[in-house]
């Protein structure tokens, strides 16, 4: 793989754009081993515009590791609310456990994969924002910078599979003195300048570096070029089902794989309820990965509270702010229970 060089001017020139670009984000002002835990873990999977107010109020509710720790496993998913990708959540609550038995902070990426949901880009982000330790960051908008500066045309089968080609682009690239600043500023230029559509080569430091952009500017959107998975279809009914000012709820088991010890809006399928033939009240669509969701929602309306199993709890509309919902099911709540 061809590099930009030479280097050293390369990596200048990013430092010095990301000490006048950078976003003021929190936890570049007042930098800590913790707060660079809880911000790495908030953005996988989620871009800093929708993870700043849950950043900004987890801080305030979970100052450091010893407050994180002690805390009830419902507080934390309550203040993880909304976010998504919820063994996030566990796996920081348990990352925290662990960390207050340690007689010391983890010294290298390797070390901090032996804690709970720090994979590869997790440790390397961490041990260099926070530890100074030479580790390249590979993410999604690391990978398009490298892909364009590199011109690296070859199509990728995966995600995954364009990071590993980049591993050694990325280590060599990296500037061994500033590694933190330095993988900040790939990431940030990826999440600001280098973007996919329309990327802004005019006011990037790295124009005079940028191989695509010397040899084929026309294609320089068309990298990377990875090959996306099909996207599934799924669709799913499900039950509004009101007595008086209250509705039921499903209570997703704490062993189950995804949303463990969330409410959701029930699944008629799973209730001793017939799908009604009349239209359903309301059809809400939504992305997730590779699937594209269509959910039904129908209303019921019944004089008694129906019996159902253990894991199904009538709540009374005062109280829904004090449970744990999935993220869109509150906000179809928000939105369908004052006409209701
Ligand atoms: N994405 C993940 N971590 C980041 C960071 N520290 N700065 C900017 N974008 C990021």
């Amino acid at each position: 793989m061809q590099l930009p060089d030479p280097v050293d001017c390369f990596r200048h020139k990013l430092l010095q754009w990301y000490q006048l670009a950078q976003r003021p984000l929190p936890w570049r002002d007042k930098p800590s081993l913790y707060s660079t835990v809880v911000s790495e873990f908030m953005l996988q999977q989620t871009q800093v515009k929708t993870m700043l107010p849950y950043f900004k109020n987890w801080m305030r509710r979970f100052p450091d590791f010893q407050t994180l720790a002690k805390a009830a496993p419902e507080t934390v998913l309550k203040n993880w609310e909304g976010l998504g990708y919820y063994s996030r959540a566990r796996n920081l609550h348990k990352l925290a456990k662990a960390f207050i038995q340690l007689s010391q902070a983890p010294q290298s990426p390797e070390e901090w994969q032996n804690l709970p949901g720090i994979g590869p880009y997790t440790a390397a982000a961490i041990s260099s924002i926070a530890q100074n330790f030479p580790a390249a960051v590979i993410d999604g908008n690391v990978v398009r910078v490298l892909a364009r500066v590199c011109n690296q045309a070859q199509p990728f089968s995966s995600n995954s599979q364009a990071v590993q080609s980049f591993i050694d682009a990325a280590d060599t690239l990296l500037d061994p003195n500033h590694p933190g600043d330095y993988n900040q500023a790939l990431m940030e230029l990826g999440a600001t300048v280098c973007l996919k559509n329309k990327p802004n080569c005019q006011h990037c430091p790295l124009r005079s570096h940028c191989l695509a952009l010397k040899v084929n500017p026309q294609h320089l959107t068309s990298l990377p070029s990875i090959q996306r998975p099909t996207i599934q279809k799924i669709e799913i009914d499900r039950a509004l089902i009101l007595s008086s000012k209250k509705i039921l709820l499903h209570r997703i088991p704490d062993n189950a794989h995804r949303l463990a010890g969330q409410y959701e809006i029930p699944v008629l399928q799973n209730l001793p309820l017939t799908r009604p033939t009349q239209k359903p009240h309301t059809v809400k669509t939504r992305g997730i990965a590779n699937q594209r969701i269509k959910e039904s929602l129908f209303l019921f309306r019944q004089a008694t509270e129906i019996t159902c199993p253990s894991t199904y709890d009538w709540i009374h509309f005062d109280q829904l702010d004090q449970i744990t919902l999935s993220g869109p099911h509150r906000k179809w709540l928000n939105q369908l229970l004052p006409a209701l």
